[in-house]
């Protein structure tokens, strides 16, 4: 039997991310950079509510964050509003409750994964069934680090993050994430950067599959082009670096432009117990979600 009405409800986990390396290529004219990158999803969620409204309005409420605001510029409400005019039925309405647990301005991907939940969500609550396309391109015209989330696990991103290639990779490491608490603004890290010029992509999926029978490898071959410029910024974070790999850490890296600094542990529960190393700041060990 099908439902004519369909359940008014949804609670979704969006999960934050970390890049297994980021390389910066070169600058664009429109003024974007191409990069290659390995997204991650890694298991620490915001937890997004939506309910359905049919009046057609769109409204917001934040919790565990006084920071964030609620209004237009929200990216929740504005991934709805998106939709909303893509479906070209105002009707369509949502309320949104969105409860942060991941750091914002973090470099760990939260509002874009908020933003993909709410475009999932949404589709699925007004009843549409857009084509996949269609929702990859209004992720897009959200974030460059949107479209990932719609798709989660592990995927390759060129172009400037959107252009996406699933990686069909066991990854068995633990992940603890460490946050200063800093907020490194995205385009101005890319500004920092100054990438003039090009530089060759490595191929980021082979040497990630040769770790598992080398892990020396990855401290070779995954690096963080923002690293040099955000670190000569914030002294802590190249700090972090090395307490993360005096903890044991197999590899200790920033995520995305920063400022969560991450280490892959051979198992969550090393990752568990360096946990106390780091207790002045926010941390979370946690492991790779497929
Ligand atoms: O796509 P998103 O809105 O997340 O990008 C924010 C800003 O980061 C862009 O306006 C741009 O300055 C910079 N950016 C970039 N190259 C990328 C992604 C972002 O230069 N690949």
């Amino acid at each position: 039997m099908q439902h004519k009405d369909p359940q008014p409800e949804l609670v979704i986990q969006a999960p934050a991310k970390i890049n297994l390396g980021l390389e910066i290529l070169r600058r664009r004219a429109d003024g974007y950079h191409d990069i290659n990158t390995v997204f991650a999803a890694v298991g620490i969620f915001d937890e997004i509510t939506l309910h359905r409204r049919a009046d057609g309005l769109i409204t917001c409420r934040v919790e565990g964050d006084p920071e964030l605001e609620a209004g237009e510029d929200n990216l929740c409400v504005r991934a709805a509003r998106a939709l909303q005019a893509a479906s070209a039925d105002d009707s369509h309405g949502l309320d949104i409750t969105l409860l942060k647990r991941i750091p914002m301005g973090a470099g760990l991907g939260g509002g874009s994964s908020d933003a993909a939940a709410v475009l999932a969500g949404a589709a699925r609550l007004w009843n549409l069934r857009p084509e996949q396309g269609l929702l990859l391109d209004i992720a897009a015209g959200l974030g460059s680090d949107v479209p990932f989330f719609l798709r989660g696990g592990l995927a390759q991103a060129a172009s400037r993050g959107e252009i996406l290639a699933p990686v069909d990779l066991e990854f068995p490491y633990g992940v603890l994430l460490v946050n200063p608490g800093i907020h490194v603004p995205t385009p101005w890290a890319y500004r920092a950067v100054g990438r003039t010029g090009e530089r060759p992509a490595t191929d980021l999926v082979r040497h990630l599959r040769d770790a598992a029978d080398d892990a020396g490898l990855l401290r070779e071959h995954i690096t963080n082009d923002f690293e040099a410029a955000v670190f000569a910024e914030h002294p802590v974070l190249p700090e972090l670096k090395r307490r993360l790999y005096d903890a044991g850490a197999v590899l200790a890296l920033m995520s995305g432009s920063g400022s969560t600094m991450f280490g892959l542990f051979s198992t969550v529960q090393a990752a568990e117990q360096a946990v106390p190393c780091f207790s002045e700041y926010w941390t979370c060990a946690t492991g790779f979600i497929q």
